[in-house]
Formats: structure tokens, C-alpha cells, sequence
């Protein structure tokens, strides 16, 4: 039996869970559920990061004791996971004992073979970000490459790992395994990452500064830095050191989902540390984009965070999976916001699979006496496309599934829902009803039932408990099974159906409310026309001008938009953020021609949906009739993220 093992990221516990890693775990839960039903041998593993900095800070701030903080934040992971339905095999704490143990060994073991040494550092560090920064790595000559804030200065002897050995190991391996990093942009990314000499890590923290983590075993001064001793936890908990075979086994088919901000501790510190312990990389890193809330980054100081818990609770669990694994596209940021969630459940699964669903069961128990009716010998054509369609959208799921594209399974199966009702406006069976045509009326809802059974056995490992009742609905067996999803016929004629109120019940969009217009003062509009100077028309002030933000980005990646000839969808770089934008630029630009270009980019637009993509900008672009060209700046290499003005 082939193995199939996927983690997601384990999560740090200084504060409590919210969109962002419920995104990830249901991501991978439902990538298990899926292999699971092809019948591999899989292990999913989720967990959390106890030690470092972040958590001791958060325990200080709660007076507690970092155990207290960790002990108190797990259970709020462990009874999301359990509300949402998660299915994970495994739950690792960096805390236990069967981590730390397997964390030493590996740090003995590679200090004994001289890979660790111990030196001096002189340089900065930023404190939120816990990372030493290389003056060639530094924004603006003082602030940290990842979060933009101002590092400090330090002066420290630490212990370090030898990771520049391995530079030209992991740039030969990023190329010539495709698959490796996902998506490709992201193996780019990282690739350029490698452009620059590759320095050693450091992996210590003098105890005097932090005392919160795992010892190092040849030096009680010190402990280990938290990403070191995190990583290991995708070998720890497989039995690294300990269960040879096991770990074996389920290493040899590793899968890492991450979000986008940890793409470099994954593709580059991780696969050198395994080199130098002698494993392979993990089979796959996927990287996904960011929820964000507009176009902002959730944060607790924003107050934009969204509780994963209560949305589940408001909206059932179910429909807050498929929302998150639909409305993001792989690799890309997506806009969050309660309003988008509603539309989405209202138009895919009321109106589309719900409504369906009704029609069918409706029509079978008032025609056929709630039996699933037996097909006429012949099918015309309308109902063979329609099988057709849906045993393509198996094959279409199954192809996203291995390559971890759920989203655009999700959308073919959709797209067979929406086919299904076409269908029942077309062969109207309701009329057949009326005119007695029973044997058609049959052939009609035996292939509209059987469309359902597919869709719902396809969606079961994304909406467990609604498939479930869909397909006990229609009298259909419950398991997941690709085979059983690509064939036809496997509804019984005779097999009695349910009576089903709503599926998924209408969610009516409260209308915001309207605040009272007050009338004006006239004194207020008085002053206010006192200050501001009349302009002449056309002419806006330097505060109007200062409203729009302007920024350098450097184009990493482009591609064509399917059926939209004139758009391209680019991923851009502002240095610590990628966003996704969509351009009309395609009849004057290549792909390929973009990539690496400095642009300028209108970065505080309001998000919008271009062609169902999401787009967070807009770039400037200067057009004389059919001549349009990109305004850049006149450097190559000019980073991303710079302000224009
Ligand atoms: N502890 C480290 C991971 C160690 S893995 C060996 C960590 N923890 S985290 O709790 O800060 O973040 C965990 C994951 O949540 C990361 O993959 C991160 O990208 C993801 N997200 C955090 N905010 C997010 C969004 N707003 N949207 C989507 N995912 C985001 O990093």
C-alpha cells in the first residue's frame, strides 16, 4: 500500500487560533480525506511551536509560566480542530519529550561531525522576527528584511549550523525537481534567495537572553533557536531515531503545507538540515497566500481577526470549509470578509446544490413514490453529456488532488452542479410529469440523481456531514471512492430516498444600516468653505496627491487569465509581500517579457475581482492610442516596496 504524509505548519502558541491556520489545517485535512479514499496509507500531522521568544514574551505579558501559556493555548487549537471536523492522526508539541529528545540528538550528532561550531556575531538582530540580519540584507540600512521594523545592534558567541555547504547542492535540487516547491513562483523565489551567498545559521540563543527552549547538549549556556528545533518536528513525530521503518516510510512521501512567510525556513534551512543528517527533502512544499481583510493583514492591532470558531458556529462548519478551500486560489492571497463568505454559500450551495437537490427528491417522491425511478434503455444526448461532465469532474479531482489544486477540483465539480440545473431547465421534468411521459421523466431524474451522487461522493472529504446526508438523501452509498465517482449506474433503481428540507438553508444579507443624515450646520459649512481655498477645476492639493500610495514592484511572475485575452494575472514583489494584481496588458506584453521588470504600483487601491481574480493594485502604464508601455524604473534590479513620489 503506497504511504501519503501530510503537516501543516505547527502553530505557535502565544496567541489563540484564527482564519489563517484553521485555512491551512482544513487544507490539509481534507488532501488526507482524499488519499485516504484511494486507499493509502496516510498520516496527517498537525501541531504546535512552544518555545522561542514569541511565546515566552506572551507568557510575561499574561504572568504566567511559559508551560502555563502553552498548556492553556493548545486547548484552543485541539477544540478548533475538533469542531472543525479535523481528522489529524497526530498532534505534536514541541514541548514533549519524544521531540526534544530526537532535537539534541540531531544537534549532537552534527556537532560531533563538526557541522555545528561555535562562533562570534557581530551584526543585528530583530527581536519580533527572532533573526540575525546581514548588512546586505537590511531595508533602508537598518530595518529587518521580513517585517520592515528597526533592528539592533548585537554583539554574541553563538553556536552555527554549517548551511553555506549545502548551497550548491540545494540549487541543482530546486531545479531539477519541478515539484518540489509549489507553485513554481515560489521555487523562483527561493532560487533567488540562493543568488546571494548562502551564510551559516544560527542556532543558538544564549540562555541570558532567552531561556526558553531546548538545551543544547554540549553547552548548558545555551538553547536551541525555536525554528531549529520546530522543523525537526516533521521527523520527530514519524519516529526519526527512534521507529526507522515507520519514519521511513511516511518521510518517503512528505508533503509540507505552508503559508508564503515561512517559504524560506522550509525550502532552505530545512532541506540543508536534512542533507546533513542524510535524508532526502520532504517530496513537496506548497506554499499558500495570506487570508487578508480587505487589503489588509489580519492583525490583532487592526482588530481585523477573524475567529475561526465563531464563523463555524454562526454558519456550520461544512460550508465554512468549502468557503475557505473554494475562494482561495493556490499560492495566492484572498480577500477575506463575511459578506463574500455569505454570497458564495448563497449562489454555490442554496441556490446550486441545495435548489438541485430539492428538485430531485421533490420530483422522486411525487412521481415514483420515493423510489430511485430505473432509466429508460435509451439516453439522449443532453443525458449523456451531463454523466459525461460529471465523471470528467472526477478525473479533473483526482488530477487536483495529487497535485495539491484542490480549488480547481472544487470549481470543476461546481461547474457540474450548475450544468445539472441547465439540464433540469432543459428537459423540463416537471412537464414531462404533467404530460405522462414517465419513461423519459425517469431517464431525466435517474441521471439528474446520479449527477448528484457524484457531486456529493467528490465533495465528501470537504463537507463530510452534508454529503453525507446529501447522499443518504438520494439512497446512495457514503464512502469516498475516485472509482465509484467516475462510473454511472451506481444508484439502484427501487432504493427508497428521503424527504429533505433545505440542505443548506438561504442565509439573508443583513442591510447595513443606514446612518441618520444630520442636517449640517451652517456655521461648520461656513468654516469649511473659510479653510478650504477654492481650486481651479481639474487642480488637486499635495494632501490630495498624498492619498495614493505608490510603490516599486518587481514582477516575479505572469500568466494569462483563461478565456480574458486582454488580462494577465501577476504576482508582484514589494520586498517582504507578494501580491497578486491583474493587468490589461496582454496584447502588449508577454509573460515571459515581465518577469523581473521594476513596475510602479497603485498599492492602496480597494481590492476588487477582475474576471473572478483577485487583484490588490493596479500598475501605471502609459498609453498613446495603441501604443502602451509600462512605466519602470530605469535600474535593473531596483528592489520592490520602494515608495514613489
Ligand atoms: N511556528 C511557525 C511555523 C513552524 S513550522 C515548522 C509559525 N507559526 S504561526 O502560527 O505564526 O503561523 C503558522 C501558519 O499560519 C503559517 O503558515 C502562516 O503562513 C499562516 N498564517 C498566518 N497568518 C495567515 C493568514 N492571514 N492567512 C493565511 N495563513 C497565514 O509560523
Amino acid at each position: 500500500m503506497s504511504s501519503f504524509y501530510v503537516t501543516t505548519p505547527i502553530y505557535y502558541v502565544n496567541d489563540k487560533p484564527h482564519i489563517g491556520h484553521a485555512y491551512t489545517t482544513i487544507l490539509g485535512d481534507v488532501i488526507a480525506g482524499y488519499h485516504r479514499g484511494m486507499g493509502e496509507d496516510v498520516w496527517f500531522l498537525t501541531g504546535t511551536d512552544e518555545h522561542g521568544q514569541k511565546v515566552q514574551k506572551a507568557a510575561a505579558e499574561h504572568h504566567m509560566t511559559p508551560v502555563e501559556q502553552c498548556d492553556s493555548t493548545v486547548v484552543r487549537f485541539q477544540e478548533l480542530w475538533k469542531k472543525l471536523g479535523i481528522r489529524n492522526d497526530d498532534f505534536i508539541r514541541t514541548t514533549q519529550e519524544r521531540h526534544k529528545s530526537v532535537v539534541r540528538k540531531i544537534l549532537q550528532d552534527l556537532y560531533d561531525r563538526d557541522l555545528i561550531y561555535k562562533a562570534e556575531y557581530e551584526g543585528r538582530y530583530c527581536v519580533p522576527c527572532e533573526r540575525f540580519c546581514t548588512e546586505k540584507d537590511l531595508v533602508d540600512g537598518n530595518l529587518c528584511p521580513d517585517c520592515h521594523r528597526p533592528t539592533n545592534p548585537i554583539v554574541e558567541s553563538n553556536y552555527f549550523f554549517r548551511m553555506s555547504r549545502y548551497q550548491q547542492w540545494l540549487i541543482d535540487y530546486i531545479r531539477s525537481h519541478p515539484d518540489f516547491i509549489l507553485p513554481a513562483y515560489r521555487a523562483n523565489e527561493t532560487l533567488g534567495f540562493l543568488k546571494k551567498p548562502l551564510e551559516d545559521l544560527c542556532i543558538s540563543r544564549p540562555k541570558s537572553r532567552l531561556s526558553w527552549g531546548i538545551e543544547l547538549p554540549f553547552d548548558p549556556d545555551y538553547v536551541c533557536y525555536v525554528w531549529f528545533d520546530a522543523l525537526i518536528n516533521y521527523i520527530s513525530a514519524i519516529g526519526y531515531g527512534t521507529d526507522p521503518e515507520r519514519c521511513a516510510k511516511y518521510w518517503s512521501a512528505a508533503h509540507h503545507l505552508i503559508g508564503k512567510d515561512i517559504l524560506t525556513t522550509h525550502t532552505v534551512y530545512w532541506p540543508t538540515m536534512l542533507k546533513a543528517i542524510g535524508l532526502e527533502p520532504p517530496k513537496t512544499i506548497l506554499a499558500h497566500g495570506w487570508w487578508l481583510i480587505g487589503r489588509d493583514k489580519m492583525s490583532k492591532s487592526l482588530g481585523n481577526v477573524v475567529n475561526p470558531m465563531e464563523m463555524a458556529d454562526k454558519y456550520g462548519v461544512d460550508p465554512f470549509r468549502y468557503f475557505l478551500l473554494s475562494e482561495m486560489t493556490l499560492g495566492q492571497d484572498s480577500s477575506f470578509s463575511e459578506e463574500g463568505f455569505i454570497k458564495r454559500y448563497n449562489s454555490d450551495l442554496a441556490n446550486d446544490l441545495g435548489n438541485m437537490l430539492n428538485r430531485v427528491v421533490k420530483l422522486i417522491l411525487r412521481g415514483f413514490d420515493g423510489r430511485i425511478p430505473a432509466p429508460g434503455s435509451l439516453l439522449e444526448k443532453e443525458d449523456k453529456e451531463l454523466l459525461a461532465a460529471a465523471s470528467d469532474a472526477a478525473d479533473v479531482m483526482e488530477h487536483a488532488v495529487r497535485n495539491l489544486h484542490l480549488d480547481k477540483g472544487i470549481e470543476c465539480v461546481m461547474d457540474v452542479v450548475r450544468k445539472a440545473n441547465r439540464y433540469m431547465e432543459s428537459t423540463a421534468p416537471w412537464t414531462l410529469a404533467k404530460e405522462g411521459k414517465t419513461e423519459r421523466l425517469a431517464t431525466v431524474l435517474y441521471c439528474a440523481a446520479e449527477t448528484l451522487r457524484v457531486v456529493a461522493q467528490l465533495l465528501l472529504p470537504v463537507m463530510p456531514e452534508k454529503m453525507t446526508v446529501l447522499l443518504k438523501t438520494i439512497g446512495a452509498p457514503t464512502e469516498f471512492s475516485f472509482e465509484q465517482a467516475k462510473n454511472h449506474g451506481v444508484l439502484n433503481p427501487g432504493t427508497a430516498i428521503q424527504d429533505i428540507n433545505a440542505l443548506f438553508p438561504r442565509i439573508q444579507l443583513e442591510e447595513p444600516e443606514k446612518p441618520a443624515q444630520e442636517p449640517k450646520k451652517k456655521t461648520e459649512k461656513v468654516r469649511a468653505a473659510r479653510e478650504e481655498p477654492v481650486l481651479p477645476e481639474g487642480v488637486i492639493t499635495i494632501a490630495d496627491f498624498a492619498k495614493v500610495e505608490l510603490k516599486t514592484a518587481k514582477i516575479v511572475q505572469a500568466e494569462k487569465i483563461p478565456d480574458a485575452e486582454k488580462l494577465l494575472k501577476l504576482q508582484v514583489s514589494l520586498g517582504a509581500e507578494t501580491r497578486q494584481i491583474v493587468s490589461g496588458i496582454a496584447r502588449f506584453y508577454t509573460p515571459e517579457e515581465l518577469i523581473g521588470k521594476t513596475i510602479v504600483l497603485v498599492a492602496n487601491l480597494k481590492p476588487a475581482k477582475i474576471r473572478g481574480v483577485d487583484s490588490f493594485g493596479m500598475l501605471l502604464a502609459a498609453k498613446d492610442g495603441e501604443n502602451l508601455r509600462l512605466v519602470t524604473v530605469d535600474v535593473p534590479d531596483f528592489p520592490g516596496g520602494a515608495s514613489v513620489g
